[in-house]
């Protein structure tokens, strides 16, 4: 059987991923009011080329959203997609944790309002394809990696003035790179001769930097580096423990938050916040839940949800994702 020649989303610069999985987790929280989600309000946190929203508002036509990027050029490419629906979307440009903030200045309280939430974290198809702004290994480009441009701290900045000690505690956490220490000298004594100013140059190093054996098992020798350094200069981890928290708050009975995560360390992230917003407040030892002390959400999948081979097939970024959703009961108020 045929695929799609271009599968949806593509004509944007980014397929969504899983977002048939994505709107069966969401849309019983949205329409549990009305069937065409009239008077439900759903908040994309990571709004990028808009492929999630744009599904759920045609899904469902009453339905109201709210789109978080930090990313004025997604803001921009989101806007002009999702402009048919009109007032239905309110596009605001924060980091993700700013949610409550968010939540307010388009005049909805910052707790109980919500009902679907949706992170699809990391960089988008467009960050990685814009060169210049130096998210890629695979082509020669300012080490930029911000994805506000207005942030003060590029990763060149990192490489050029970190001493040995953060830099290589940055290669370590943020990129599980077990070459840390090494490449973080080798990055000082570079720098001594020639500041480093393109991605060119930090993937030259590495080559130079990371053993012939281990360049052969361990993909590529510029992957966890990248990474590292792109967390770091957009203090990822930090903004994601921030986030996951107000959106549980923020959502209404019955709400719901999905979370895709791409690599290990935001997964870890994720899966630790829900685990400990669904476990019981029972006193351990206690023979029975005491009433008021149940968990407060509960899981919507089991461990965490990968996609099968045809998704990876037509979008290879799908290979990475781990999925995670879980709910506030309806059965009480809230609390
Ligand atoms: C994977 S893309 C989302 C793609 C979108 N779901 C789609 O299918 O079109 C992730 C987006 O989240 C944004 N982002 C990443 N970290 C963020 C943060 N801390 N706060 C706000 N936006 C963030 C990025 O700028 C990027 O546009």
């Amino acid at each position: 059987m045929a695929d799609d020649p271009q599968p949806r989303g593509a004509e944007y610069g980014h397929i969504p991923v899983l977002l048939d999985r994505c709107t069966e987790l969401l849309a019983p929280a949205l329409t549990a009011r009305a069937a065409d989600g009239t008077g439900a309000l759903f908040i994309d946190a990571t709004l990028g080329a808009g492929g999630h929203t744009e599904r759920l508002l045609s899904d469902l036509p009453g339905l109201h959203a709210l789109g978080l990027d930090r990313d004025p050029s997604a803001l921009q490419i989101a806007g002009a997609r999702l402009a048919p629906f009109g007032n239905r979307v309110t596009l605001i440009r924060t980091r993700y944790d700013g949610i409550a903030d968010a939540l307010e200045e388009a005049g909805h309280p910052a707790e109980n309002s919500v009902d679907g939430v949706l992170f699809d974290l990391g960089v988008s198809s467009m960050q990685l394809d814009r060169t210049e702004r130096g998210f890629s290994y695979s082509a020669d480009a300012p080490l930029d990696m911000r994805m506000d441009p207005d942030l003060p701290l590029t990763a060149a900045d990192i490489l050029n003035t970190y001493d040995h000690g953060p830099l290589a505690a940055i290669l370590r956490e943020y990129g599980e790179e077990k070459f840390a220490s090494k490449i973080a000298k080798e990055v000082i004594r570079r720098r001594e001769r020639t500041p480093f100013a393109t991605t060119g140059d930090l993937v030259e190093l590495l080559y130079a930097a990371i053993p012939a054996p281990a360049r052969r098992t361990g993909g590529h020798p510029a992957k966890r580096t990248f990474q590292a350094l792109r967390v770091a200069v957009n203090a990822e981890l930090d903004s994601l423990r921030a986030a996951l928290p107000a959106a549980l708050a923020a959502l209404r009975p019955g709400g719901r938050v999905v979370v895709m995560a791409y690599q290990s360390l935001e997964d870890r992230i994720v899966k630790s916040v829900f685990a400990a917003a669904t476990a019981s407040r029972t006193p351990p030892g206690l023979p029975v839940e005491l009433p008021g002390h149940e968990p407060e959400f509960v899981s919507l999948t089991r461990g965490a949800e990968r996609a099968d081979q045809r998704e990876i097939d037509r979008n290879p970024r799908s290979a990475a994702v781990r999925l995670r959703a879980v709910q506030r009961p309806t059965d009480r108020g809230g609390s």
